[in-house]
């Protein structure tokens, strides 16, 4: 039974291990609700350590090797490898990959594949950048961005798309109730139509996600949860987020 919201917070290259420990403690005193998973990706040198702490705080990846097979890529971590250490999700397609790695349809489709294909639910990411909804182009953009997820063979699975405008990641400018809505129900239609109807959808929004502002977002139809960048580093911003959602 897919929970009906997820809060999953995104670490980015951030943590040590000391203070890892601490907020995993921290967020694992917090009593699971029977509907809301919570979630923290974070960096793969920490995934073990995490999980040690974290339960019942689910722990992922932040990005998973395009190569399937163990081999002669130096540096990858394979998604059966994060399904060996226990790694319960991982973020396929972040905008920061997208912007910093070059990484585009065809990679993340792969990656993507890769993710179901070790049984490590994956989270897609989508989004557009301010020039393409400037441009009256937001919904084309991330309409092409899904359309990974008519490739992968995803019957009886759970789908977790984050919808996250670039121009809303780390600047505090959060998307507003209409944008949030019109998108989210855009992506929850376009979704439908690529997928048969086992699929159980769940949208996530991402964006300057804070205390203040994630009750009215939690309202919204079509959003199902949050992925919490800067304030899922903090416990008594991503506690009162979690305490939002539930
Ligand atoms: O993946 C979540 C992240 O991109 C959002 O970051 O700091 O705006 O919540 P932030």
């Amino acid at each position: 039974m897919t929970k009906q919201k997820w809060v999953l917070g995104n670490w980015k290259m951030n943590g040590r291990l000391a203070a890892n420990q601490a907020l995993l403690s921290q967020l694992s005193q917090i009593q699971e609700h029977e509907h809301v998973a919570v979630g923290v990706a974070v960096p793969s040198v920490y995934i073990s350590s995490a999980l040690q702490a974290a339960a019942p705080t689910l722990v992922g990846a932040e990005d998973v090797s395009l190569y399937a097979n163990d081999g002669a890529y130096t540096g990858e971590v394979s998604a059966a490898m994060l399904a060996d250490v226990g790694a319960q999700f991982v973020l396929i397609g972040h905008s920061e990959r997208r912007q910093y790695f070059a990484e585009d349809e065809a990679v993340l489709a792969q990656k993507y594949a890769n993710a179901v294909a070790a049984g490590v639910l994956p989270v897609l990411c989508v989004g557009e950048t301010l020039a393409e909804r400037e441009a009256g182009q937001a919904e084309a953009v991330v309409a092409k961005q899904l359309n990974l997820l008519q490739a992968a063979t995803l019957l009886k699975q759970t789908v977790l798309v984050a919808y996250e405008p670039v121009w809303a990641i780390g600047t505090g400018v959060v998307a507003s109730i209409e944008q949030i809505a019109q998108m989210h129900a855009f992506i929850q239609q376009h979704v439908l139509s690529l997928l048969n109807n086992d699929a159980s959808i769940r949208l996530l929004y991402g964006g300057s996600v804070n205390a203040d502002n994630c009750a009215a977002i939690f309202a919204v139809e079509h959003v199902d949860g949050a992925l919490v960048g800067g304030a899922s580093l903090k416990y008594d911003s991503f506690a009162q987020i979690i305490t939002a959602a539930t």
